[in-house]
Order: structure tokens, then C-alpha cells, then sequence
């Protein structure tokens, strides 16, 4: 009923010309899995949440934060035992069979390429701030989309093409100016709790949780600790993509448990330390929605160079979040062209970077268009939306598979899997249904799309179905 599914052994065994090239160790993968975890989601969704959940951001920081690390620790498992390109679609195929494959594909297309749109707008609000402070006017239509009076955003479209650029340059090089990226975003994020943490009044924590717990639309608007976690869950995910470079990890057994685990330890720790200074330093209604509100608490203890740094440091390093995703996008949308599901003529590798170009190409240009036009608040959540779905998939393929294959080969082994794997489905589905009912609908129509592509296309053409029906 949900088509054919491939076998634990093909999924890891392709023909010369659609493989990827092994070129990454693990240094390399932390920093994927950090350069794409911190930042819009730190940088300017801590406000947002704030606004949601009062002080109790915090919580919500917290909650996210579990949800994610049971979806991470189901992601180690099944990223050592199937390392192919494609991550939870590719799981999927192996546990689920083909037309769930898809949906996740499908939805795993929304997550990256929706993040690295909105993580553009983000970076664009930063520099245009930037540029303005230093009293140069520049031309407003050209700085938002139409949604937002404008015509076109111009520096999201220019950051979103110079890192597909970069990714055509190849692989490697990216990710070692990734490192150099990682290593200002969380310099930038140490600063701040530098500064931060000693101003810490715990007058500012009260009253603690204003809107309540669940997620109820107060005033027009979803509030409490769960509508603040649906949307900084933002902030968490992007350890997922190192999972999505299985294939071109040299020693997937270790370095990517190391990458995965560790890259969502590091930030869930930088995250709490983050949200705790921010909260306890100003009252939570002058962070309530702040497009910048790192750089706000600094001004507000009266530390102008600092705030003028932090801003700087997002806008030199939140690129490296567009290029990470990008990166996964296409990693993506790659595996699932070499699976006969969309074009296969698409799969192509690269002789010279060993990636795959015209993808990056197509991708990067879809990436381009979605940012020039739409606005930050309308791309971040149905990101989270595909995200989730993705999240939601991969617990339940760690524990079919354990159930499948319980002998097969398994390099990081989740502890207690089934109570893991149930968590972070759980967890997923609630902050799901936290998210705003109109997220929730447009998720619903970019999947009829994908689901009437899969019945014209995708079964037809795949290569597991015309293979399986030899
Ligand atoms: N976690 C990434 C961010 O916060 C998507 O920008």
C-alpha cells in the first residue's frame, strides 16, 4: 500500500557518476551540524518567543530542545546504519516503503529550502539595520517583497545566489569556511552571555508564565509555553543535514555520531545560557518581538560596542545556516532524483567538485525566489511544519527498523529506542498541532501537491518500482 521499499544493502550501493565524493571527517560535521543549529532561531526568534510565553521562553527553549534531542539521538542510530545521502527520506524508503518516503522528501524539501529563505530575510534585516545606522539611505522597494510594500528583497536574493555559488564550488571549501563561521556565531554568543548573565534579575522572571501552557490564541495570536515552543523549535533544528551527508562522511561510523550528538549538545547548552541572560536581564515586553533582541538587551545594560559586534557577527555568520541547508537541500533533492522520483537526469555528480550541480543550481535559485518575495513570519513556521513531519518520521523508522532488523548492523545504538522513538513522535506531533491553524493548512496543500506529483511521476518513473516489478 505505501509502494515499494528498498532494502537495508541498496540503499547504500549506487552506480559511478551518482555517487558523492567521501570528503568530510568529523570536525567537518560538527561544524555542519552547529553552522546550521545557531542562527535566526537564537538570534532573533528568542524575542518572538518571548512574546508567546513571557519569561517562560525559557521552558519552551527546554521543551523544543528534548523533542529535538530524541529526534537527534533516532537520527545518530539510523545516519550510522544507512549512511546514503537523503537522511529521513531516505529512512523512510528503507523502513516505511516509497509514498511515505516521499511525503518526508517532500517535506524535507519545505524544511531546508524554507529555512534557508527565511534565514536570508533575517540577514537582510540585519545588514540593511546596519547599513542604515551608518547613515546611508538605500532604496526601500528594493529592500522587501510584495508582501511587505516593497517590490523585490534584494540582499536576501544576492546572499541566497552567492552561497549557492559557493556550494558550486564544491564541497569541501564550503565547509571549511563554514568552521570559520561557526567558531564568530558562537564568539558572538559567548559575548553576550558575558555581558548578559551578571545584570540577571530574577524580578524579570515574574510573573513567570503569563499566557499559560498550552498553545490558545489570545488577542488574534497563538500564545503560551507551547505556541513559543512550536516557533523556537527553529532554532534547534539543522543537526539533521549532517545526516543528509552520510555518504560523504569518510568514516561514517564515528564522525557522524559525533557530529549529530554533539553539534545538538553544544547548542542546546549555548541556547539555555542564551535564553536565561536574555530573560533575566530586561522585562520580557521590551525583548516581546524585537527584530534584534540579543543586540537590544546589550544596548539596554548600556553596552553599545558590544550590540554593535553581536549585530555584526549575524551578519558575517548567518549565512553559514543558508549554506548548510542549502547544502541538505540538494542532498535531498539529489537522492530522490537518483530514485527515479523526479527527474533523474537531475542526479548528475560533477567530475570536478564531486557534487551535484544542477540541483544546487535549481535549488539555490527556488531559494533566491522565495526570499525576494515573501516575509520572514509567513516562511519560518511552515518550515517548522516540514520539519516536524520529518522529525516525526524518523522516530518511527528507528523503531520499525529495530523491530525489522534487529541484527543488522548498527554503529551508534539509541538507548531505550522504543521510549525515544515514542518521545520525540509525541513531542513532534504536539508542537505541530501548537503551531497556527493556518501553517497547519498550508502544510496540508504543499502536500496534496507533492502526493499528486508522486502518483503522475514519481511511481511511474521510480527505480525501486521498476525494479521490484522485474
Ligand atoms: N536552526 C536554524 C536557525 O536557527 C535553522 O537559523
Amino acid at each position: 500500500m505505501f509502494g515499494p521499499r528498498k532494502s537495508l544493502e541498496s540503499v547504500t550501493r549506487h552506480d559511478a557518476g551518482h555517487k558523492l565524493a567521501k570528503t568530510l571527517s568529523w570536525p567537518h560535521l560538527i561544524a555542519l551540524g552547529v553552522g546550521a543549529i545557531v542562527g535566526t532561531g537564537i538570534y532573533t526568534l528568542t524575542g518572538v518567543g518571548a512574546e508567546r510565553a513571557g519569561p517562560a521562553v525559557i521552558l519552551a527553549f527546554a521543551i523544543a530542545g528534548a523533542v529535538c534531542a530524541c529526534a537527534a539521538l533516532a537520527y545518530a542510530e539510523l545516519a550510522t546504519m544507512i549512511p546514503a545521502a537523503g537522511s529521513a527520506y531516505t529512512f523512510s524508503y528503507a523502513a516505511l516503503g516509497e509514498a511515505l518516503a516521499w511525503i518526508v522528501g517532500w517535506s524535507l524539501i519545505l524544511e531546508y529550502s524554507l529555512a534557508c529563505a527565511t534565514v536570508a530575510v533575517g540577514w537582510s534585516g540585519y545588514l540593511v539595520g546596519w547599513i542604515q545606522s551608518a547613515g546611508v539611505a538605500l532604496p526601500p522597494m528594493l529592500l522587501s517583497g510584495p508582501h511587505d510594500g516593497g517590490i523585490i528583497n534584494l540582499p536576501a536574493v544576492l546572499v541566497a545566489l552567492s552561497v549557492m555559488g559557493l556550494l558550486i564550488a564544491g564541497t569541501r571549501e564550503s565547509a571549511t569556511l563554514n568552521i570559520v563561521l561557526v567558531i564568530i556565531k558562537l564568539t558572538a554568543l559567548a559575548v553576550f552571555i558575558a555581558f548578559a548573565l551578571p545584570a540577571f534579575n530574577a524580578d524579570n522572571l515574574q510573573p513567570f508564565m503569563p499566557y499559560g501552557f498550552g498553545s490558545t490564541e489570545i488577542g488574534g495570536e497563538k500564545r503560551g509555553v507551547m505556541a513559543a515552543a512550536a516557533i523556537v523549535f527553529f532554532a534547534f533544528y539543522g543537526f539533521d543535514t549532517v545526516a543528509t551527508s552520510a555518504e560523504e562522511a569518510k568514516n561514517p561510523g564515528r564522525d557522524l555520531t559525533i557530529g549529530i550528538v554533539g553539534s545538538m549538545v553544544v547548542c542546546t547548552l549555548v541556547y539555555m545560557l542564551v535564553a536565561v541572560a536574555a530573560i533575566g536581564a530586561l522585562p520580557f515586553l521590551q525583548l516581546a518581538n524585537s527584530p534584534e533582541p540579543l543586540a537590544l538587551v546589550l544596548r539596554g545594560l548600556d553596552q553599545p560596542l558590544a550590540a554593535h559586534l553581536i549585530a555584526l557577527a549575524a551578519i558575517i555568520a548567518l549565512p553559514s545556516v543558508i549554506l548548510v541547508m542549502m547544502y541538505g537541500q540538494s542532498r535531498v533533492f539529489f537522492t530522490m532524483a537518483r530514485d527515479g522520483l523526479l527527474p533523474r537526469r537531475l542526479a548528475k555528480v560533477s567530475e570536478r567538485s564531486g557534487g551535484p550541480t544542477l540541483i544546487t543550481l535549481l535549488t539555490g535559485a527556488s531559494i533566491a525566489i522565495v526570499a525576494g518575495i515573501f516575509r520572514l513570519d509567513e516562511i519560518a513556521e511552515l518550515a517548522n511544519a516540514g520539519t516536524l513531519l520529518a522529525f516525526i518520521a524518523v522516530g518511527a523508522c528507528l523503531m520499525v527498523l529495530r523491530k525489522r532488523a534487529p541484527d543488522a548492523e548498527r554503529l551508534f545504538r539509541c538507548p531505550a529506542p522504543f521510549l525515544v522513538g515514542t518521545l520525540a513522535i509525541v513531542g513532534c506531533l504536539y508542537l505541530l498541532f501548537s503551531l497556527p491553524s493556518s501553517t497547519i493548512g498550508r502544510f496540508v496543500i504543499w502536500n496534496l501537491i507533492g502526493l499528486a506529483i508522486y502518483f503522475l511521476y514519481g511511481r511511474r518513473n521510480s527505480v525501486e518500482g521498476q525494479t521490484s516489478a522485474m
